[in-house]
């Protein structure tokens, strides 16, 4: 799939960008600070409804602009087109597909942004939040079923956690009904984790053999956030005295986690900073191979400050790969990177948040 128009109004500096993206790969050239990574976020938001760089959603909004809109038009690969649109106004956010109000569950499924970036390092290296939302974007985009059995688990968990903090009103006979439905939603979503988990393995493998020979083979871990074995109403039960005290639900499908081990490095201290970020890399290339193996088109690749966060050798690496792909390609730098030197591509000018065609 590709944008072919991407109009951006309100966002960060960027108070009225209009752009005709290219079908392959389109370079965003400018001083920092300039609105590069900017418009990389907007194209994300339309996928996934928040952006990559952490922050309050607030602050996407433009000091002293009354709304935020970006309106794309999208061409899938068997030629169907669609009008997405993302627009905050007030304290409201609102989606539409083809000028339709929908609900942003629909928008985010209609586009697919994948994006590699300077935090992105974080996959590996941070917090399990960063990597369950990797794996649940996945599925969520294979597996028409997680989205409702996510939201019901959602409010189930909210629904036990206020009971857990309401002191001397709460009797077993309350939490019963929403440890049933945990129970029940969450072995869903963690049969489909783990399912795409094993879709997933064998691709990053083979991503990571690319990017990251010398490190030996790949073994991915999965935790599903309670014991393995066990029920998890039965865990629930168990841990209720606990989870009073402590006054949230400890354990379920909300504290999985994975990680990754190499063969030559099965710590994950034992990587370098650009050896995490390549390990990231390979883990959104391979998320991107399977979603268009499973959807018949490639998502679109963002790639923020490509040059400043790998080698040459590397750059050139990804570069090849998702030419041959055919995938569109969103990259920002201060200068054309030396990989895109003899590689046809799209490039823009950025410069105080106006964006201007390189012919
Ligand atoms: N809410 C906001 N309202 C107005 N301007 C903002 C807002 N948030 C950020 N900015 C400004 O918008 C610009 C955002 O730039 P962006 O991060 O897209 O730059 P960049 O070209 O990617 O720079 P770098 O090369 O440093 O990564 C910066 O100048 C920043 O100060
Ligand atoms: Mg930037």
């Amino acid at each position: 799939m590709r944008l072919e128009q991407l109009r951006v109004r309100g966002l960060r500096c960027l108070s009225d960008a209009d752009l005709a993206l290219g079908a392959g790969i389109n370079v965003f050239i400018g001083d920092n600070g300039a609105g590069k990574t900017s418009v990389l976020e907007a194209a994300f938001l339309l996928s996934h409804a928040r952006s990559f760089r952490s922050g309050a959603k607030e602050a996407l909004l433009q000091r002293g602009a009354a709304g935020l809109s970006i309106f794309a038009e999208l061409r899938h690969d068997d030629e169907r087109r669609v009008r997405l649109g993302l627009g905050r106004n007030g304290s409201r956010w609102e989606a539409r597909v083809d000028g339709e109000s929908v609900a942003i569950g629909q928008l985010v499924r209609d586009c697919a942004v994948v994006c590699f970036e300077p935090g992105s390092h974080a996959l590996i290296a941070g917090a399990a939040e960063e990597r369950r939302r990797y794996l649940d974007w996945g599925v969520f985009h294979v597996e028409q079923l997680f989205l409702p059995a996510w939201r019901r688990y959602q409010r189930a968990l909210k629904q036990r956690n206020s009971l857990l903090r309401s002191g001397d009103f709460i009797t077993d006979a309350l939490l019963e009904p929403w440890e049933a439905e945990l129970t029940q939603a969450g072995s869903l979503i963690d049969a489909q984790r783990q399912a795409y988990l094993e879709l997933l393995r064998p691709r990053l493998a083979a991503e990571v053999a690319e990017l990251l020979p010398e490190l030996g083979d790949i073994e991915l871990r999965y935790k599903r956030g309670w014991g393995e074995g066990r029920e998890l109403a039965e865990e629930l039960r168990s841990q209720r005295g606990r989870d009073i005290a402590r006054g949230h639900t400890t354990l379920g499908v909300h504290r999985a986690d994975w990680s990754l081990a190499f063969e030559r490095a099965p710590l994950r201290e034992h990587l370098s900073r650009g050896q995490e970020k390549l390990t990231a890399l390979a883990c959104v290339l391979a998320q991107a191979t399977l979603f268009a193996e499973r959807r018949g088109e490639w998502p679109i690749v963002a790639l923020d400050d490509l040059a400043s966060e790998l080698d040459a050798t590397h750059q050139a690496s990804v570069v090849r790969r998702l030419t041959a792909a055919g995938a569109q390609v969103l990259l920002t730098g201060t200068e054309l990177p030396s990989a895109l030197q003899s590689v046809p591509a799209q490039v823009f000018h950025v410069e105080q948040g106006t964006i201007a065609p390189l012919l």
